[in-house]
């Protein structure tokens, strides 16, 4: 399975931050946004792995990530000139995609809880079409929203709806069988110009082929595109990393306990930035993972 993070758009819900940069470079807590929904691809086993961004940020998050080998990863870029919808990642990716199923992520939703990595490896072993995930939130009218059957399949998709029929959010996480190339090349854009994700999953849901895995309660989800939840989400990391002594969204770690690297390439990285924090835990773990 191959991974697009889409990481464009203008941020202009966090000017003045991100007047001179991206929000997907803005610090939850001590790490860049982008970690976040990198890792949670990780975690699903994902290891070529496209970023799509703006012109003037592609070179930063190059600056960051490289070419991935330093994390066992293959990572590759590519520009979206206008945030022409989340649903274009397909039609940029068309060739990174190849014949392979795929799963994309937005570049600022944080995914964190028990059992979410077996969760993620569940679904790519068994995708069938597309799955989603829904999260239970209080002001359901600013995502799309999905109502499900007895069977968890969809049955209804809406895009910021006044009258929400449940307060299951539609998370940025997205798994698609190869078939969402196509269905994305046909798409035409909304009355508001985009390439709507929520069409494409309109589409899989007329197939009888769209699945909603309702994220329970030991599962937080954020997306950061407010200062109150990038603030939020920056709280929420620091006080699980202070108080349990672990990392959240520590890429090497991931790397060390996934098999992408080797525990003296972790030890390595770690060096690299013993200065931090980040890089001393890395020297500590390394030859001593639980
Ligand atoms: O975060 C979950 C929500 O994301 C879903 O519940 C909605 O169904 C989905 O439409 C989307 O809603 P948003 O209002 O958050 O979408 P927004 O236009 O803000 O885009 C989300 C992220 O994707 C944002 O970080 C910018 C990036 N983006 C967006 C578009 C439209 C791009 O990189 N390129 C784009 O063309």
């Amino acid at each position: 399975m191959k991974g697009i993070i889409l990481a464009g758009g203008t941020g202009s819900r966090l000017y003045p931050l991100t007047l001179a940069t991206s929000k997907q470079l803005l610090a939850v807590y001590n790490k860049p946004l982008v970690y976040y929904p990198l890792s949670a691809l990780m975690l699903a086993g994902i290891r070529d792995i496209l970023i799509i961004s703006t012109p003037s940020t592609v070179p930063l998050m190059r600056a960051l990530l490289g070419d991935g080998s330093q994390l066992g990863l293959r990572i590759s870029y590519a520009t979206q000139e206008e945030p022409r919808g989340i649903a274009e990642a397909f039609v940029i990716g068309a060739d990174h995609i190849g014949p392979d199923p795929v799963a994309l992520i937005l570049g600022d939703n944080l995914f964190h809880g028990a059992g979410f990595a077996q969760r993620l490896q569940q679904c790519v072993a068994s995708l069938d079409g597309c799955t989603l995930f829904g999260y239970p939130v209080s002001d359901p009218s600013r995502y799309g929203i999905g109502e499900i059957d007895e069977n968890g399949m969809l049955v209804s998709i809406e895009e910021k709806p006044l009258r929400p029929r449940s307060n299951s959010a539609i998370t940025g996480l997205y798994f698609y069988d190869n078939e969402v190339v196509d269905i994305a090349r046909r798409l035409t854009p909304s009355a508001r110009g985009e390439l709507e994700i929520t069409d494409v999953n309109l589409e899989y849901l007329k197939q009888g082929r769209a699945r909603l895995i309702r994220l329970s309660r030991g599962n937080t989800w954020f997306d950061c595109g407010t200062h109150d939840s990038l603030l939020a989400a920056s709280q929420y990391v620091q006080v699980i990393e202070k108080r349990q002594g672990v990392r959240v969204a520590c890429l090497e770690e991931i790397a060390l306990r996934m098999g992408f690297i080797d525990a003296e390439t972790c030890y390595q990285l770690g060096v690299g930035m013993r200065q931090s924090d980040y890089g001393q835990y890395l020297t500590q773990i390394a030859y001593a993972l639980d």
